[in-house]
């Protein structure tokens, strides 16, 4: 079904993306592959359904589930989980690792004390034996643990020619400041990856996605809406998906828009309470940020001017692009503006 909200698992649910799909495949062999692209834009979906068609075996590992703080005890737990859903592959190789312990159908790492597993041994051993290590919002691996994982994935890169690691990410600044390949202090430097950037699907794939979603529920929609959802909702796979759920429920397209801005509201409030950690006035200072540029102001000094009035202060120019260079690098704008219009829409209603 086109229209199931959860990411796509196999070819005849996923919309096209055929060229995608190929090159994955012909990218396989390669250490490193990296997929990304805008929030909702069908990063996990191709993704899964490239690997279920490769036919090797792969982990899965879902950052998500990571806090921002997280510590070797959280990230060794996805290792776990990863692990114990492969175990009937890989149960010969685990078995004898010192360090890992099977227990029923569940892998357990030791992570510390005296026969405490580090992460390039682990990944020396996983070698033994062909795998994808897909690893899903990679950039959330940023933090305590990064220069680890990192070293753990250089090391791989070089001598585990077994193991394929595909990561994806959301938030494309951060995802690429995490591999860091042009700094020569990272571990990562000058190693190559193949990139493949997902982009929006054109307005008429857009209307094609939306009248094969609805036909499959038999239901005839009229060319100006479905027109109309394709035109406000940008292209993007997920919004989409949303909007045709959404209207089969509602039948009201003023109020599928609403729902949407609504989710897109509450996920840029998240931002503005993670940014309020680290002190109020940089919360506030992102939520206004946000709010001048859903106003179009889309030049550094326009938008300079429209924070300091409503912060009622003068701002310095740095803190000032801090704020940009992280509003870019979490893929929510680009050269001042959304790269998602239903966060524009969102942003205008932060208060
Ligand atoms: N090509 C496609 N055909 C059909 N549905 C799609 C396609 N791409 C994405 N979707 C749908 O859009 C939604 C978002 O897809 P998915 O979760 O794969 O995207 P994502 O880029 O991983 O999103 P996120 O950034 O939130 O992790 C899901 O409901 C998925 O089923
Ligand atoms: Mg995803």
């Amino acid at each position: 079904m086109l229209f199931d909200e959860r990411p796509k698992e196999k070819r005849e649910d996923l919309f096209d993306r055929d060229n995608e799909i190929l090159t994955i495949k012909n990218n396989i062999k390669r250490p490193l592959i990296v997929i990304s692209g805008v929030r909702r834009i069908g990063k996990t979906s191709v993704l899964l359904v490239a690997l279920n068609e490769i036919k090797e075996n792969f982990i899965l590992i879902d950052c998500r589930k990571l806090k921002e703080n997280y510590g070797r005890k959280d990230l060794y737990s996805l290792f776990s989980q990863a692990l114990s859903s492969k175990l009937s592959y890989l149960r010969d190789i685990l078995e004898r690792v010192r360090g890992i312990s099977i227990l029923g159908n569940y892998v357990e790492i030791k992570w510390k004390g005296r026969e405490y597993l580090s992460l390039s041994d682990l990944l020396d051993n996983l070698n033994k034996k062909r795998l994808i290590i897909a690893i899903d919002e990679a950039q959330r691996l940023r933090g305590p643990m990064s220069n680890e994982v990192k070293d753990a994935i250089a090391h791989a890169y070089d001598y585990d020619k077994n193991l394929t690691f595909i990561l994806t990410g959301s938030e494309v600044g951060l995802l690429h400041d995490l591999l860091d390949i042009d700094n020569e202090n990272s571990p990562l430097y000058g190693r190559y990856y193949f990139e493949l950037s997902l982009e929006r699907f054109s307005r008429d794939l857009s209307e094609e996605f939306l009248r094969r979603g609805f036909e499959e529920f038999s239901l005839k929609v009229e060319d100006n809406i479905i027109k109309e959802i394709a035109d406000y909702f940008d292209g993007i796979p997920g919004w989409l998906t949303f909007a045709g759920n959404a209207y089969l429920n509602m039948r009201k397209i003023e109020e599928v828009k609403e729902r949407a801005i609504s989710i897109a509201k509450r996920e840029l409030e998240h931002l503005i309470e993670e940014k309020s950690n680290v002190s109020q006035i940089t919360g506030r200072r992102y939520k206004n940020t946000l709010r001048c540029l859903a106003r179009g102001k889309n030049t550094w000094s326009s938008l300079l001017q429209c924070l300091q009035e409503e912060e009622g202060s003068t701002i310095s120019s740095s803190v000032f692009d801090n704020i940009i260079t992280n509003l870019e690098k979490l893929s929510i704008i680009k050269d001042y503006e959304f790269l998602d219009p239903i966060y524009k829409e969102a942003a205008k209603r932060l208060r």
